[in-house]
């Protein structure tokens, strides 16, 4: 299955970033999704078992794509309530599109930027979903926000907890001078989801990837960057040991804080934080502010929690309401929503 995701608004916010003047605003944007079945699911699930001159068709290259529906203002990439809801009336089109849902590839495309996932094959590994193209959507339009952050100074890039690497290949696609990109993450499957996501990017840029802990290799190498783009864990827990990769407040504390000696003159730290551990966070950007560090709050975007281990942990969700981690949203098919927020952190 192929998810080709585009801003609702895109065509307008193309056109405002192109005209003179600008008057900077949180943006807050909401997504199209485009659904298609991709290559042998055409004939398998679609039923497109024969070629035009009837000769029965087994197998199709992934380069064919066929649009099954549309899922218009998406705040989840994953919404079965939406899914069902939107197709009440045609059936048979809520049944492909969850079929095409449990298909072992997902393909996902943003502004001409795609990855393939296997969510089978790549345990745990974090793919492409709505909180990674908030933010390949935030820093495209970032400059509507009043702050470029695929400027052609970009020299040096890593994305920290890179999951699939969408936002690191993003980066490196649409940053036409970038020279160095860096993937880490702990979980070693980003190892080889990255390496064959990556495979067609230019020579000109070095691709490194590193399975370890952030703290560790940033500590251990002294590297600065242009660009340090981090969606991390957000989820605040009461005893915050176990490793998972939405859970802790540990590494975006350590990245702002450390903001200063981790970024080049002139260069951004973006990073995508929860309305859940805002606290946090605002304790860390006070910190990085001291430091003479500018923070500009680029988009907003309110979207339902939907973490099973968690919300199934009575503990956990208890503890969750008790901090006021989530938002009010009322009439929705579903009982806790928080904020994602995308901000950068820069040295000018
Ligand atoms: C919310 S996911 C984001 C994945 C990807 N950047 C995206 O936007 O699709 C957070 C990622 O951070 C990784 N991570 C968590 N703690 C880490 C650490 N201490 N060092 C390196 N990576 C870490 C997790 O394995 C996970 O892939």
């Amino acid at each position: 299955m192929l998810l080709s995701v585009r801003n609702s608004e895109e065509e307008k916010l193309i056109k405002q970033m192109s005209s003179e003047t600008h008057e900077y605003r949180v943006l807050n944007p909401s997504f199209d999704i485009y659904v298609y079945a991709v290559g042998s699911e055409i004939v398998h699930i679609c039923g497109r078992d024969r070629d035009k001159s009837g000769n029965v068709v087994y197998e199709l290259p992934d380069t064919k794509r066929e649009r099954v529906a549309t899922l218009k203002d998406s705040v989840l990439f994953t919404d079965m309530p939406k899914i069902c809801k939107d197709f009440s009336n045609d059936r048979t089109t809520r049944d492909t599109v969850l079929r095409l849902y449990q298909s072992d590839i997902r393909d996902t495309e943003y502004d001409g930027v795609e990855i393939r996932m296997l969510p089978q094959r790549y345990e745990k590994l974090w793919g492409p979903s709505n909180d990674t193209i908030f933010f390949a959507d935030g820093i495209r339009f970032s400059p509507l926000a009043g702050i470029d952050v695929l400027s052609d100074d970009v020299k040096d890039a890593i994305e920290i907890g890179c999951g699939s690497g969408f936002i690191g290949k993003y980066i490196t696609t649409k940053c036409k001078n970038i020279k160095n990109i860096t993937f880490l993450d702990i979980n070693p499957f980003a190892k080889q989801c990255v390496k064959n996501n990556t495979k067609e990017l230019g020579k000109q840029t070095k691709i490194n990837i590193k399975i370890k802990d952030a703290v560790e290799y940033l500590e251990s190498s002294g590297k600065k960057f242009d660009i340090i783009a981090l969606n991390p864990p957000y989820v605040p827990r009461m005893d915050n040991h176990e490793f998972t990769p939405y859970q802790g407040q540990e590494l975006f504390s350590y990245m702002i804080k450390n903001a200063d000696k981790l970024l080049k003159d002139g260069g951004k730290m973006v990073t995508n934080i929860s309305s859940m551990s805002l606290n946090r966070a605002e304790k860390s950007i006070g910190a990085a502010k001291k430091k003479g560090l500018k923070y500009t709050h680029i988009s907003k975007m309110a979207v339902p929690f939907k973490v099973a281990a968690v919300q199934r942990n009575t503990e956990w969700i208890e503890y969750l309401k008790k901090i006021n981690a989530f938002i009010k949203q009322e009439g929705t098919d579903y009982d806790y929503w928080h904020q994602l927020n995308l901000f950068a952190v820069s040295k000018e």
